[in-house]
């Protein structure tokens, strides 16, 4: 059975920290596949778009995002190659309940991250799957959408990333 996680809120120095690289050794582990298993359950669970580590409290370099494929699990999650273009767009938080901002992004990017198996993998990542890594890759190293947002004109809702 897949654990649910509770997920930590802003105010909290969990979310502020800069997670470190999980270890090469441990990045194929039991262990890490079933955390990857548990957090991917818990965003569904909470119907989040993606979820990093540190909003269930383990301060480490991963993150998982809910694809057209499923959810994928980025272990330690680098951004390569990114677009001069940024565009803004609609952001909120598992982590931020209520709160939905604009936030300016890069329009496409490249990312290099561990896949489960311990293989190195890099995508190329436009849209919303842009913006979804890098919202994470912020979590990583402890920012927050609500550090670079602009207020929604109008208070409707958006995704929770
Ligand atoms: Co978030």
């Amino acid at each position: 059975m897949a654990k649910i996680y509770d997920i930590i809120t802003n105010p909290n120095p969990v979310l502020r920290r800069k997670s470190p690289e999980i270890a090469k050794e441990k990045i194929a582990s039991a262990e890490l596949k079933e955390f990857c298993a548990d957090l991917a359950e818990t965003m569904i669970a909470k119907d989040g778009i993606g979820l990093a580590a540190p909003q269930v409290g383990e301060n480490i370099r991963l993150a998982v995002i809910n694809t057209d494929e499923g959810p994928l699990c980025l272990i330690n999650p680098k951004m390569k190659r990114k677009s001069w273009t940024k565009v803004w767009g609609e952001e909120g938080c598992l982590s931020v309940p209520g709160l939905y901002g604009e936030v300016k992004r890069r329009k496409k990017l490249k990312c290099k991250y561990f896949n489960q198996a311990g293989e190195e993998i890099t995508i190329e990542a436009e849209g919303l799957f842009a913006r979804v890594i890098q919202h994470e890759i912020d979590h990583l190293d402890g920012v927050l959408f609500i550090d670079k947002m602009r207020p929604l004109k109008n208070k409707k809702e958006a995704k929770k990333i």
